[in-house]
């Protein structure tokens, strides 16, 4: 695109804000990210990324040239067609979302001349673009249009869920805005569903509430599974080959956690019911995913008795595998039970840290972890823990006893490696 590129300030440099102005500029539009946080804007500048996403720093190396960032709003805007909003949402003590980020990059918006489109792609409320398209008009900026223009990226694939997504949605006041908008993804090959703001606010939601709805319908499942001698396992094997129900995210576990889903599903319970409507499915959706995060202290508890004293490795921290990050990761709440238990909590995990873990001992390696300890849950599934040769560290445990949080092991090698092997839905022989 070279000359034709448009250009975008982007507010917000965490995931998705660095994410989305790295894949703007490679597809050649010439980019600003700005954000508060001086520091993290120097270790941009000098190209150090300061979060890990796959391919990102591949992405932010090859389109150097396009890409500027600064902590100064006027450097940002100056010259700005589009103002992508990427600042943080995090929920209140109510679970009600915290725009106060957002309404600062709204009010500090320059009394701009020239027509620019404000996008939203954080994270917000069903109402939220009609509150900010009346700030802007009491500033006197009629002129800046405004478009909700959701993100469906997971952490860990975000730059390949931007460039090669499932569609794009962009909901608009103006139709003028949200074909500027739509033009702006030029070179990438998806649907474009068109609405109006409201509805693209709610997409977003919705989108996050069915994914965790069928996260916590296969886990009851399992749960069920347990109780009754079947294998959640082959069931959504079973089941996702029905074209109508489909195979992803049917993976039972301990549990979802992440940046998005525990904070996004507090949202909109609290958006129902402040518009006077109780979200029954989404309540429940919470609740059993708050339950399956400690159901594994039960499965322990039957295999080697009382936990105190007891050491337990915990093999992954992350709240998934290919990412350090571990907010609302189930590891945490798990680390907090077993040290309640009186467990000694000794933790794994290539590249997450057990930072704020008091009371855990992060240790280098799997084999570490495993030495001496009473029992074992594998909490996150990283790769490198197919690749243990479970029946020579098993050597290293005072019992080999192990808990699948995720069903990534095979059983049936687990048990042939001498191990007491339990895991998700898949009932205990
Ligand atoms: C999610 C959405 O996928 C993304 O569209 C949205 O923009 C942000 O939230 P993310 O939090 O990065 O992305 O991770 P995702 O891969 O969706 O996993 C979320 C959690 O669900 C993880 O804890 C994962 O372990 C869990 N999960 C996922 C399951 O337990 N079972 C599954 O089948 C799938």
């Amino acid at each position: 695109m070279g000359e034709s590129g448009r250009r975008v300030a982007v507010f917000g440099a965490g995931y998705v804000g660095l994410v989305t102005g790295a894949c703007f500029a490679e597809l050649g539009h010439r980019v600003v990210v700005r954000d508060v946080v001086a520091e993290k804007i120097d270790a941009l500048r000098r190209g150090d990324v300061p979060i890990y996403e796959p391919g990102l720093d591949d992405l932010l190396a090859r389109n150097r040239d396009r890409l500027s960032f600064t902590i100064d709003v006027d450097e940002a805007i100056d010259g700005a067609e589009f103002v992508y909003v990427a600042v943080g949402t995090p929920p209140t003590y109510s679970g009600d979302a915290d725009l106060s980020a957002v309404w600062t990059v709204i009010d500090e918006l320059p009394r701009v001349d020239h027509r620019v489109v404000v996008c939203m792609k954080s994270t917000v409320p069903v109402g939220t673009g009609e509150k900010v398209r009346h700030r802007l008009d009491a500033r006197g900026l009629e002129h800046v249009g405004y478009v909700s223009n959701p993100e469906f990226t997971a952490e860990g694939t975000a730059v390949r869920d931007f460039m090669e997504p499932d569609r794009i949605v962009v909901g608009a006041f103006e139709a003028a805005d949200g074909d500027a908008a739509a033009a702006l993804h030029g070179g990438i090959d998806a649907p474009v569903v068109r609405c109006d703001v409201a509805s693209a606010e709610m997409i977003k939601l919705a989108a996050n509430a069915a994914l965790m709805t069928r996260i916590s319908f296969i886990n009851e499942i399992a749960n069920v599974c347990e109780a009754t001698g079947a294998d959640v396992v082959r069931v959504a094997e079973g089941i996702g080959w029905d074209r109508r129900i489909g195979k992803n995210f049917l993976r039972a576990g301990i549990g979802f956690g992440g940046s998005c889903f525990p904070k996004d599903s507090l949202a909109l319970k609290q958006l129902a019911a402040s518009s006077g409507y109780h979200f029954q499915v989404l309540n429940a959706v919470i609740e059993v995913n708050e339950l399956q995060k400690r159901r594994v202290i039960g499965k322990l508890k039957q295999l080697v008795g009382s936990l105190r004293g007891r050491r337990v490795a915990l093999l992954g921290l992350a709240f998934k595998p290919n990412t350090d990050d571990t907010r609302e990761a189930p590891a945490f709440v798990l680390a907090g039970r077993l040290l309640a238990e009186g467990a000694d909590v000794v933790a794994w995990d290539p590249i997450a840290s057990a930072d704020g873990l008091h009371g855990v001992v992060q240790v280098a390696t799997v084999e570490e972890a495993l030495d001496g300890a009473d029992a074992a849950v594998l909490v996150t599934e990283w790769p490198q823990l197919a690749e243990v040769d479970w029946s020579s560290v098993g050597a290293r445990m005072r019992s080999r006893v192990l808990v699948d949080g995720r069903n990534m092991l095979d059983p049936e090698a687990m048990r042939a490696a001498g191990f007491t092997y339990d895991a998700i839905g898949r009932a205990a022989r």
